[in-house]
């Protein structure tokens, strides 16, 4: 099987009752949400609400029609920032964004005239949410912020950067890819008005999942248009939500196996979970710091990061360092820049990258000392 250190990218393995819920629901249910009247269709419908219910029970929301599925986050970044910003926009973002944010934001600003302004961090990822003060505008329309990078893991103060947001009226977008099942979340504690989340990462469901949980009511056009089950005379969208932004046949399925992901980390408890994984953490970064050939960016606290820890080794490219870790001793991580190349040019590794451990819940102790011989073997031996 060997060890999987890539769950910045997807969790692996899930839980055996997200395996078995998405078998269960395709060959005892198999029908589609929000179109049949039929037995089988009311139950996709009952499953689809009630993983809309677990996610505001995580997230400790309560307008469970608010709650919108995507593909992934991906998508959901996509539909509210085309859908709100609009020529002569002005929007803050973090100098940590995953292209999910930037690539949306830089195609906007070419092709619709929107402006962005980047808040900065240090060289350890941290932001001064002071800054950002400074940089609101008259225009400013929105601020979208990363809740943990995907690269150096360092965890933004989203709650205080969300109090700057709600002082000045400008709604706060949260991208909690590397935060959603891994550190607590409450969305009105931590003055969220969009959150944004995958289902594939620390959720533990499967690909293809992910959303958002509207806790405002700021006007937002649909990314896409289309069948929504209900409403069909109707010759444009329908401005009721959930349907308005869900056209298309969902991921039923998915969804299903999203439900016992989730239910699985509501069982075990996220503050447990986060005490698990920090212990983890701050493991791999004692072992990490042992080796005299290793950097490590970002801050060696797991007070301060998500599961996220990069590195690179001395006389190694990270390419060729995460083959050889692959192809002789069977341990997975990536290489490269992770699809976030501006926290790259504060890490001062924009022309080489670098490796990632991503490290999951089902992750040991035994992973990192196996990862750590295998390090020290190719030091030695190359
Ligand atoms: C911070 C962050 N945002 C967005 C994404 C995009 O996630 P997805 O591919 O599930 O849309 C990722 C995934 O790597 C991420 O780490």
């Amino acid at each position: 099987m060997g060890i999987y250190l890539d769950n910045a990218a997807t969790s692996y393995p899930k839980p055996k009752k997200v395996l078995d819920e998405v078998y269960a629901f395709m060959n005892d249910i198999g029908a589609s949400s929000g179109r049949g009247a039929y037995r089988k269709a009311l139950k996709a419908d009952r499953m689809m609400y009630e993983t809309r219910k677990s996610i505001c029970k995580l997230f400790k929301f309560k307008k469970t029609s608010n709650v919108i599925f995507t593909l992934n986050i991906t998508e959901a970044i996509n539909l509210l920032l085309n859908g709100i910003l609009k020529e002569g926009d002005h929007v803050i973002t973090s100098s940590l964004e995953h292209n999910s944010v930037w690539r949306t934001l830089k195609h906007l600003e070419r092709d619709r005239g929107i402006e962005i302004s980047t808040v900065e961090c240090d060289k350890y990822g941290i932001t001064d949410p002071n800054n950002i003060k400074n940089l609101i505008k008259k225009n400013t329309k929105l601020i979208v912020f990363n809740h943990a990078s995907n690269v150096i893991g360092t965890i933004q103060p989203i709650k205080k950067i969300g109090k700057i947001a709600k002082d000045n009226n400008i709604p706060f977008i949260v991208d909690t890819a590397q935060t959603a099942g891994a550190i607590d979340i409450d969305i009105n504690r931590d003055n969220i008005d969009i959150l944004t989340f995958t289902g594939h990462k620390s959720l533990l469901g499967p690909m293809g999942t992910g959303g958002l949980l509207f806790n405002s009511d700021i006007e937002i056009s649909p990314l896409k248009f289309g069948g929504t089950g209900g409403d069909s005379k109707l010759e444009y969208q329908p401005e009721s939500i959930p349907s308005k932004y869900e056209a298309g046949t969902p991921n039923v399925a998915g969804i299903a196996g999203l439900k016992k992901g989730i239910d699985f980390l509501l069982a075990k408890g996220i503050i447990n979970i986060r005490k698990k994984e920090k212990n983890l953490v701050d493991y791999t970064i004692k072992k990490l710091s042992e080796v005299d050939e290793v950097t490590i960016y970002g801050p060696k606290n797991s007070d301060l990061i998500t599961n996220v820890i990069s590195f690179n080794v001395e006389n190694f490219r990270p390419d060729e360092l995460v083959y050889k870790l692959d192809s002789k001793y069977n341990i997975m991580l990536r290489s490269g820049l992770h699809c976030a190349p501006s926290i790259h040019r504060v890490m001062g590794t924009i022309d080489k990258g670098a490796v990632r451990i991503g490290l999951g819940y089902f992750n040991s102790r035994e992973d990192i000392n196996t990862l750590i011989k295998a390090l020290k073997s190719l030091i030695k031996n190359g």
